[in-house]
């Protein structure tokens, strides 16, 4: 979930499924109950919000980006979705459990979204979150900081738009608002990117926010010197992985 740029819904779903597929065993962590009510806080397109509700819970999902709800609700047209800012969630006591993959490392305002859950979920109420950890796709981002940089143009640390933390960092924030945290765990998950030669230069072009603003031309010279830097390190036999670094915890509002 992003806040500041339309999203492509129909090019996330179609070369980036394994957002969603890897959030199956995150579903299976999340454990739905029949008749609980669960918010799928960055729901997408809606797919693991569909696989909530088929385990018997009400499911709700929530997005920030207009394309991905308009996505969602044609896929899935008897669930219910909003569009809604986490940073900003006026639910109140309404939910069993708050679900959440791979959306808050797209959000670096984390206290805000801690206090939205918190707020949102019933006493005894859980939140089952995984996202990018502290280390996440470091590789890809040094590649492209060095080519953008060799294209001539400026970027700095300042720029990365994402938020990586570490296990301390984010028990530590989920504790100072009153949460007990029964699970956490840091590790890598290489993921292997869609369309075979393209892979990566398509996750650039979904995601990499960094790059906005330059042109198309310089654009293909940096993905080249990105390919060239990365391809011993990410490119095995036709497919191309992302050096995804998952943060997963679970954590109860007492
Ligand atoms: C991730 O899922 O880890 C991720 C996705 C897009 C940009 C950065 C990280």
């Amino acid at each position: 979930m992003k806040v500041d740029k339309q999203w492509d819904a129909k090019f996330y779903d179609r070369q980036h499924s394994f957002v969603w597929q890897f959030g199956a065993q995150l579903v299976e962590q999340l454990s739905p109950q029949t008749g609980e009510r669960i918010l799928d806080l960055g729901c997408g397109t809606g797919h693991l919000t569909n696989e909530i509700a088929n385990l018997g819970a009400i499911a709700i999902g929530m997005d920030s980006s207009p394309t991905m709800i308009a996505q969602a609700r044609e896929s899935y047209p008897q669930l219910q979705f909003e569009i809604a800012d986490a940073r900003n969630l006026s639910f109140v006591g309404e939910f069993d459990a708050v679900f959440s993959n791979a959306v808050l490392h797209w959000i670096t305002e984390p206290e805000a979204v801690v206090a939205g859950v918190w707020q949102s979920l019933k006493p005894g109420g859980r939140f089952v979150a995984e996202f990018g950890g502290r280390g996440n796709v470091a590789a890809i981002i040094a590649a492209s900081y060095r080519a953008i940089q060799a294209a001539g143009y400026p970027i700095s640390p300042a720029d990365n738009p994402w938020y990586f933390p570490s296990i301390s960092e984010y028990t530590t924030l989920l504790e100072a608002r009153g949460f007990e945290v029964t699970f956490a765990l840091l590790f890598d998950r290489p993921t292997p990117l869609e369309d075979g030669e393209r892979g990566i230069q398509n996750w650039l072009e979904m995601f990499a926010r960094f790059l906005d603003g330059i042109s198309a031309e310089a654009k293909q010279e940096i993905f080249t010197a990105i390919e060239r830097e990365l391809r011993p390190q990410l490119y095995r036999d036709g497919t191309w992985y992302a050096d995804y670094r998952r943060i997963r915890i679970i954590s109860r509002k007492p």
